[in-house]
């Protein structure tokens, strides 16, 4: 189980680290206002994350393992690279659900290590700010590109996550299933 670990926890931690350097860039190049704002303490946040991962790894005596890929770049390979700040936003939204759904199920397997646990009830916090935050921002967005617009590439984008999740599963079925099993769910 601790290799499985070691993988996973590695795995959420390169996540992050992309996640940060993502919206790192987007925060050094969007024009002041809002959502440069938000976009800047998300951006603080994932890098934040990729340190609790790496202090739990360590609490855990485990080193990160050097990742090869990232889930990213297989959603903008399956969904194609957004060109406006709309396409940004909803990629993101549909991103950060996916990392919620992912965190609140392993934090809910049986037996967890304590410092999974307290790593990802503390990242939770963030993450839900996060989805606040950008839902608002494209409410917003609506306005100048329309509600159906948005609408629609949201669903685009949601697709795309469902095709990259389910690959993603059964490429390491092996060393994410203890965390998919219902059976070691704590309830
Ligand atoms: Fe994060
Ligand atoms: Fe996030």
């Amino acid at each position: 189980m601790t290799e499985h670990d070691r993988w996973i926890l590695s795995f959420y931690r390169h996540s992050e680290i992309s996640g940060a350097q993502f919206f790192a860039r987007l925060a050094k190049t969007l024009p002041a206002g809002p959502i440069q704002h938000d976009l800047t303490k998300h951006f603080a946040d994932e890098s934040q994350h990729a340190w609790y991962w790496t202090k739990a790894l360590d609490e855990m005596g485990l080193e990160p393992l050097k990742m090869t890929f990232a889930y990213q770049d297989q959603y903008l390979e399956a969904a194609g690279m957004p060109t406006n700040i709309m396409e940004i936003l909803s990629l993101t939204q549909v991103f950060e659900r996916r990392i919620i759904s992912q965190y609140a199920r392993h934090g809910r397997v049986k037996d967890v290590h304590p410092a999974i646990k307290a790593t990802i009830n503390t990242i939770m916090e963030d993450e839900k700010w996060h989805i606040h935050w950008v839902g608002e921002a494209l409410k917003g967005l609506e306005e100048s590109f329309g509600a159906e617009r948005v609408r629609k590439t949201y669903e685009h984008y949601r697709q795309a996550d469902e095709a990259v999740y389910e690959r993603f599963v059964t490429e390491h079925e092996e060393r994410i299933g203890h965390i998919l099993d219902k059976q070691n769910y704590a309830f």
